[in-house]
């Protein structure tokens, strides 16, 4: 029989490439931005043993999505998919944060929404960042609703122009994408659940300590467990998230950020 097979998003990148060497049980579908980097991700995969292909995919780009959903399709049975794709706020353009990090989340739901068959799991990735931005009727719906024409002019004015705070209400997007999809995954008997990460030592967050060193200390003195995050402290957690072991779990997230959270929001 064919094995089951995990769809990676940003399956280059740092929680990516450690998320895909916790999932080499499945067979393993790896997607990225590039070409380049997805052939030498899938090179690094099979020479540790691993059963895997890739597909160079742009997340925001529907045609782009459906064409990885075919690709995923002849792979396998579906088992999963694990989303890390996304950017961070730092120096950049909010519509385009908005665009890759929340308005694609919803693309990528609904393009794999037609492969959810039963004991299959989806993994987003919110943020930590996705907690501190309260819940506000003026644009939540614009934030569950990220495909609906007009969706980022809602959010726009609460930015004050800044792609780091869109960066967080996109994270908060994605808790509310997770809780919004749970029914719907959950009469395909699949599962829906996201991952919040705190400081995590990725390319992304080292360009966050030379940028913002001094937050950056604050953030660890405040952390519970004295230390950043390392790849593996979350990658053991989207394995088990995708496991039979998780299969109660579902529309919900959980925070793996070594505690910071509890003291940022005493
Ligand atoms: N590293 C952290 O400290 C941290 C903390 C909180 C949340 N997160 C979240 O975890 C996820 C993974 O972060 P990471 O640290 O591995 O980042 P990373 O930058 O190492 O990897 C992200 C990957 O996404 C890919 N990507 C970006 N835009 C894309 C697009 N349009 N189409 C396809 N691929 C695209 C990039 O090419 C890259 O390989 C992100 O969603 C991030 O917001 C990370």
């Amino acid at each position: 029989m064919d094995k089951a097979t995990i769809v990676i998003t940003g399956g280059a990148g740092g929680l990516g490439t450690s998320c895909a060497r916790a999932l080499q049980a499945y067979k393993l579908v790896i997607t990225d931005y590039a070409q380049d980097a997805v052939d030498r991700a899938v090179a690094d995969l099979r020479a540790s043993g691993a059963d895997a292909e890739g597909f160079a995919c742009d997340i925001s780009d529907e045609r782009s999505v459906a064409r990885l959903v075919e690709f995923s399709k002849r792979q396998g049975p579906f088992r999963g998919l694990v989303h890390t794709a996304g950017v961070s706020g730092t120096g950049g353009d909010p519509q385009k944060v908005f665009t890759i990090d929340l308005l694609a989340t919803a693309l990528l739901l609904d393009a794999f929404y037609g492969l959810a068959t039963p004991g299959s799991a989806v993994v987003l990735f919110s943020s930590m960042m996705g907690h501190v931005v309260p819940p506000d009727p003026r644009y939540d719906g614009a934030l569950r609703d990220p495909r609906r024409e007009g969706a980022y002019a809602v959010i726009e004015p609460f930015l004050a122009g800044s792609a780091d705070n869109m960066y967080n209400f996109a994270k908060r997007g994605v808790l509310l994408l997770c809780k919004d999809n749970a029914m719907r995954f959950g009469r395909m008997g699949a599962r829906i659940v996201s991952v919040s990460p705190g400081v995590i030592m990725t390319p992304m967050a080292k360009k966050a300590l030379e940028e913002h060193p001094e937050v950056m200390r604050k953030t660890l003195d405040m952390t519970p467990v004295g230390r950043y995050g390392l790849p593996g402290d979350v990658a053991s957690l989207v394995a088990f998230l995708i496991s039979d072991g998780a299969g109660f779990i579902t529309g919900t997230d959980i925070v793996v950020d070594g505690g910071v959270l509890t003291q940022m929001l005493k």
